[in-house]
């Protein structure tokens, strides 16, 4: 099961994948098992192969595979305060629970004993890439890199960086953030090298940091902004969450245009740039972020738990924008990127009732129709491929790409998801394919970590349930 464009719900029943060991990718997929392994196999690389050198893994009827979910936006040390805080909006939050928390960071053992355990939820909760935000602390962010090569996941992992507008306690000087974020690139990418020489797929890449304007001083994310360009790196940061937050990042910035202009002026808004909520846009701020290719994070739970309001992702994708998912724990409550899809879902529809009741129209190019589960599922696998420019790499199970991916179980022990027999809907189905499409629905709306039941990153199986 996989969704290679949005809105198209790719159900390939008694199919058959076949996956190179060495590379960790697809080596090619057929619709039906009418041919041996060892046949496909020479069918798919033009190569004869020995049956023996041969693995085969046979799914129950009730088990599927699909491309692992991607998390475009999440911070790591913030689960320490999960659950926590979610009546206060955005800046009382962050003054009054994150910058406490992250602080205590400073103590890399501390790290070292709390990641290991935040990476091991989100890899049971089947996200196989995420882009996350460490602290300011550069040894902290080292242990953080470490735990997810070890754990085998792949990721972005962002150096925070603060040197403006923060509390004694947790914030840097300009040189220190430059130094310590060229410092931390340099090691991720060293270590990337030696995993490199062991023929393995690339796991971690560093990712440039401003946490938000507003903590950053022009210097800062002019600095950062040429690291981004030298290295070729990835960018993230925060965008247009909050009406306050909005003023307080003008009023800091006197001089720019807009919120995202801030940004732009400073060399941090490319197409390798992923801006995390955009919920009140202007129109000249979506029109840069189009013209500079820069992608959104969309992350419903946190824009829903913090009162911060309600993305209008169906205009950004008829603007071209780039949109996927984010948790953006712990603005959000949950590391689950099945509760980013129901979220975003719901959410939209929230929007569309609101429109409706109030007499709004939807924005130019916007249109008002409900967000399917199988839109939902693209913006969670191929859609956060693309915001993570990996989108040749992952997202869907074809040929060539890299097998990350999860097998899904519907009929766990304690499944939410109810059996096909307590489901007349689908076990009356017209035919095969639309029993699949309703219980593709069902994983959308109920699935949890009890489903995921394998999880592979570059072809190697790293979490089994
Ligand atoms: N803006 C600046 N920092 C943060 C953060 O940690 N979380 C969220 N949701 N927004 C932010
Ligand atoms: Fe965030």
């Amino acid at each position: 099961v996989d969704t290679p464009v949005m809105g198209q719900l790719r159900v390939r029943i008694n199919g058959v994948l076949g996956i190179d060991r060495s590379s960790g990718r697809i080596i090619g997929v057929a619709e039906k098992a009418e041919l041996l392994p060892a046949e496909l196999v020479s069918a798919w690389t033009g190569q004869s192969v020995d049956s023996k050198a041969i693995e085969t893994i046979q799914l129950t009827a009730d088990q599927f595979l699909m491309p692992g979910l991607i998390d475009t936006h999440t911070h790591a040390p913030q689960f320490s305060f999960l659950g926590i805080g979610h009546d206060l909006p955005l800046m009382d939050w962050l003054n009054k629970y994150t910058f406490k928390h992250e602080s205590e960071f400073k103590d890399a053992n501390l790290a070292r004993k709390f990641y290991k355990d935040v990476i091991k939820r989100v890899v049971r909760n089947g996200v196989t890439f995420a882009a996350y935000y460490g602290t300011i602390h550069f040894d902290s962010n080292c242990v953080l890199a470490d735990i997810i090569r070890e754990i085998g996941q792949r990721a972005y992992v962002g150096k925070v960086c603060m040197d403006a507008n923060s509390p004694a306690y947790y914030s840097e000087s300009t040189e220190a953030s430059l130094r310590d974020t060229e410092e931390f690139v340099k090691k991720v990418l060293g270590s990337q090298a030696e995993e490199a020489n062991k023929q393995q797929s690339r796991l971690v890449t560093p990712i440039i940091t401003p946490r938000f304007a507003p903590s950053c001083t022009h210097e800062c994310m002019a600095g950062l902004g040429a690291l981004a360009e030298k290295y070729q790196l990835p960018i993230q940061s925060h965008l247009c969450e909050n009406p306050s937050e909005i003023e307080y990042a003008k009023s800091c910035f006197p001089d720019s245009p807009s919120y995202a202009h801030i940004y732009h002026q400073r060399g941090l808004l490319n197409s390798r740039t992923i801006m995390a909520h955009c919920v009140h846009m202007s129109d000249a701020e979506i029109a840069l972020m189009r013209e500079t290719k820069a992608s959104v994070s969309h992350c419903p739970n946190s824009n829903l738990s913090l009162s911060s309001g309600i993305a209008d992702i169906r205009r950004f994708i008829a603007e071209g924008i780039p949109v996927g998912l984010g948790t953006d724990v712990g603005g959000g409550y949950t590391p689950s990127i099945l509760d980013a899809m129901r979220m975003a879902a719901v959410s939209n529809r929230a929007l569309i009732a609101f429109r409706r009741d109030s007499g709004v129209q939807s924005a130019p190019g916007s249109k008002d129709t409900p967000l399917e589960a199988a839109e939902a599922l693209y913006l969670a696998t191929q859609g956060g491929a693309r915001v993570m420019t990996m989108d040749e790499h992952l997202g869907s199970l074809d040929a060539n790409k890299l097998f990350d991916a999860l097998v899904v179980d519907m009929s766990t022990p304690n499944s939410p998801v109810p059996s096909i027999e307590a489901t007349p809907a689908v076990r009356d189905a017209a035919c095969p394919i639309e029993a699949w499409k309703m219980r593709i629905e069902q994983f959308v709306f109920l699935a949890d970590d009890r489903n995921i039941s394998r999880v592979y990153v570059g072809g190697k199986l790293i979490h089994t349930s």
